[in-house]
């Protein structure tokens, strides 16, 4: 497995798989990787013949106030299992490597960034397309692959390569849980014993979202509120949102008809999770 750190070695080693007439699979990550990262990577393994890991926490998509200086990077940890999951190339520039000179220029997907955890956290998809134009642009691979978990990152990418011809597939894969149903996540570190205990109710109350509607029930709603009373037996969590959206526009639905994104955000102490279910009726 190769570790490159330039934008230059990469190139050439990206060049040298392409002479080998491989395809190219690329996992964007900011690193700490766990089991839902380790999934993309298997699901890039089993269809491309070179897989790119990307490790680099991305400055531009935090806001002021958020975990950017404290964010884990456990590097010989990361190195190590993408090696044991057979990484070709491990992609992890430097700040100033990415961003040589101030940065003025930024993919703006209009609206749909605009929803959801658009509201609460400005800027932050601004940062986020930035930088995987930024990657698509020096892997060129021919899948990158995104997890379902932060599902309007997904949908906001897709949209970006489908306007700009990117010429790349996106492929969402499916989110990762704990055994007690808690979406794997890096930020799961920062929960208090307490926290991580009432942290599962995120998911049941997506569970019983799921539950309503396949007894039949369409108003949105009604919807919402069940799932809030789920999210209000835990004192220490604090809902952002919970919504219920059309799963491509992002616009939120009064009525469950069709494709339906039900996603939600909560602050449990120092963190904030998310977490939603794609259900189709
Ligand atoms: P990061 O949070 O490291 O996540 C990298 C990828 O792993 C994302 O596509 C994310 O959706 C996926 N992922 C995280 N937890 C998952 C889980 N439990 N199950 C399945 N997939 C999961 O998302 C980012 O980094 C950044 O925004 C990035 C796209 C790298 C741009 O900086």
């Amino acid at each position: 497995m190769d570790i490159a750190k330039t934008i230059d070695s990469t190139r050439q080693l990206i060049k040298d798989a392409r002479k080998a007439n491989k395809t190219i699979g690329l996992v964007p990550t900011m690193g700490a990787l766990h089991i839902g990262h380790i999934s993309l990577i298997e699901a890039a393994k089993k269809q491309t013949d070179y897989v790119v890991v990307s490790i680099f926490v991305n400055p531009t998509q935090f806001g002021a106030a958020e975990d950017f200086d404290k964010y884990p990077q456990p590097f010989e940890q990361d190195t190590k299992i993408c090696r044991e999951h057979g990484v070709d190339l491990v992609f992890a520039p430097s700040v100033n490597e990415i961003y040589p000179s101030q940065n003025i220029t930024w993919v703006n997907v209009e609206k749909l960034t605009e929803t959801l955890c658009g509201r609460s956290r400005p800027g932050h998809f601004k940062g986020v397309t930035a930088v995987c134009a930024k990657l698509f642009n020096i892997i060129q691979p021919d899948i990158a692959l995104f997890g379902q978990k932060d599902a309007q990152q997904a949908v906001v990418i897709k949209r970006m390569a489908a306007d700009l011809h990117m010429p790349l597939k996106i492929q969402v894969c499916p989110t990762v849980r704990e055994d007690d149903g808690l979406a794997v996540s890096s930020r799961n570190k920062y929960l208090t014993p307490e926290e991580r205990k009432d942290a599962p109710l995120l998911y049941e109350s997506l569970q019983k979202a799921k539950q309503l509607i396949q007894a039949g029930t369409t108003d949105a709603e009604k919807i919402i509120t069940e799932m809030k009373k789920i999210l209000s037996r835990s004192e220490v969590l604090q809902p952002e949102y919970v919504e219920i959206v059309n799963a491509e526009t992002l616009q939120p639905k009064s009525e469950i008809i069709g494709p339906a994104l039900i996603a939600l955000a909560a602050r449990l102490g120092s963190a904030r999770l998310i977490d939603n279910i794609l259900i189709d009726t």
